[in-house]
């Protein structure tokens, strides 16, 4: 009996102690973090030109040059202090939006979802979401219409909840059904703020020759877009994604014109595929720059940078990648085509240690961005 009243007991005044923390919590975040708390209040209109940086955590973002910035997402841990920084620069901090496409499905879950996206941002003074959901969707299923319900719900939620705020959606470089992500692109377009296209991993599906070629050649990155803007998408619906660092291929064999062999890693249905290769970013590749045996070479089909090492162990490596040159080249379109602006995967690619030559190309990185 006794023991009996006690556990009922302890479970009530572990209820009200939740309810507590509960409160505590929703009061302790109400306290804005920066230091005028004019920054807390979310960022409204909009600039001509959109830069969008993905942030992956750590404290390189102090280096970001802020010249160039209107959003950052954060897809690392939030740090308030980026979010006020942000505001005091006039940029915008959005979420990381990420949910099972088969949950979707439910009308119910989503609204539960979408209401915690919003008093998750409301409570750490943000702008917005990026959707990014890479995951495979069948065409016509019912993920396919749940997914372009999502993004409409959301946008809707926060343009009312949070006035000014920004909901963008993340699309593979092509409409082709890309790693089996079959969207209603056109549908997702129309929904939400702008979409975001991930002009990079080009190489996700190769059904030809299995060899190492560029992250995002210029004609096949160009092409994707004309895709887009065919199936009605409106340009400035769409903000181009640029990468910020490469493929490290391990050769099977390696010709003396550059044709590099690489192992057959299928994926979703492609036979080969660069996952064979390593990702590394810029600043790694500027590093291995040193003990390249071609220094850095420039390949005219793809319009791209690459260079050729040999490993320690005596095995040759080809390295492909993007440099200030050929995003130049990518960014130009940009304007010439009146897209809405630019981002890269990611702002961390970069580096920031200040070194006389790692700031010249770092800032060379950024400039690239916005050519004119
Ligand atoms: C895509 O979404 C739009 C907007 O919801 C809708 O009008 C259209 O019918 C959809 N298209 C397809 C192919 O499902
Ligand atoms: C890129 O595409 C254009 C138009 O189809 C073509 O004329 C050109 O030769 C291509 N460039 C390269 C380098 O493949
Ligand atoms: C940032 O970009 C602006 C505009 O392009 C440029 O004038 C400035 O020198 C850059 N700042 C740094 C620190 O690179």
């Amino acid at each position: 009996m006794e023991r009996l009243l006690g556990s009922a007991g302890g479970r009530s005044s572990l209820l009200a102690l939740l309810v507590f923390l509960t409160l505590q919590l929703r009061l302790g975040s109400g306290a804005c973090p920066c230091r005028e708390p004019e920054l807390c209040k979310p960022i409204s209109g909009s600039r001509d030109f959109e830069v969008l940086v993905f942030d992956i955590g750590g404290s390189n973002w102090k280096y970001y040059n802020w010249t160039h910035i209107t959003t950052v997402a954060i897809f690392g841990k939030y740090d308030p202090e980026l979010m006020c920084y942000a505001h005091s620069r006039g940029a915008r901090v959005v979420l990381k939006g990420d949910v099972a496409v088969t949950k979707i499905v439910d009308p119910a879950f989503r609204a539960a979802w979408i209401n915690q996206q919003v008093e998750l941002a409301k409570r750490q003074y943000m702008d917005g979401i990026n959707i990014d959901i890479e995951q495979e969707v069948a065409k016509s299923s019912p993920e396919y219409y749940a997914l372009t319900a999502l993004v409409k719900e959301t946008t809707d939620a926060f343009h009312k909840e949070i006035p000014g705020s920004q909901v963008t959606f993340d699309i593979a470089w092509c409409p082709d059904c890309v790693d089996k992500r079959c969207y209603n692109y056109t549908g997702i377009a129309e929904s939400c703020d702008f979409v975001f296209v991930m002009s990079y991993d080009e190489q996700s599906q190769v059904w030809s020759d299995c060899i190492a070629r560029a992250n995002a050649p210029f004609n096949q990155t160009i092409a994707g877009y004309e895709q887009y803007i065919r199936m009605g998408i409106d340009p400035y619906k769409i903000v181009m994604g640029v990468p910020w660092y490469g493929y490290d291929y391990t050769c099977l064999s390696l010709t003396k014109d550059h044709i590099c062999s690489i192992a057959k890693v299928p994926f979703r249905g492609a036979p080969c595929s660069d996952a064979a290769g390593r990702q590394v970013p810029y600043k790694g590749i500027m590093s291995q720059e040193k003990s390249s045996f071609t220094g850095i070479l420039w390949n005219d089909e793809y319009e791209a940078p690459f260079l050729e090492y040999k490993a320690p162990n005596g095995i040759f490596h080809q390295v492909w990648f993007d440099d200030p040159r050929s995003i130049s080249l990518k960014a130009a379109y940009v304007t010439e085509r009146g897209l809405r602006g630019i981002g890269m995967w990611n702002g961390d690619c970069l580096d920031y240690s200040g070194g006389y030559v790692a700031q010249e190309q770092t800032e060379a990185m950024w400039e690239a961005l916005t050519p004119d």
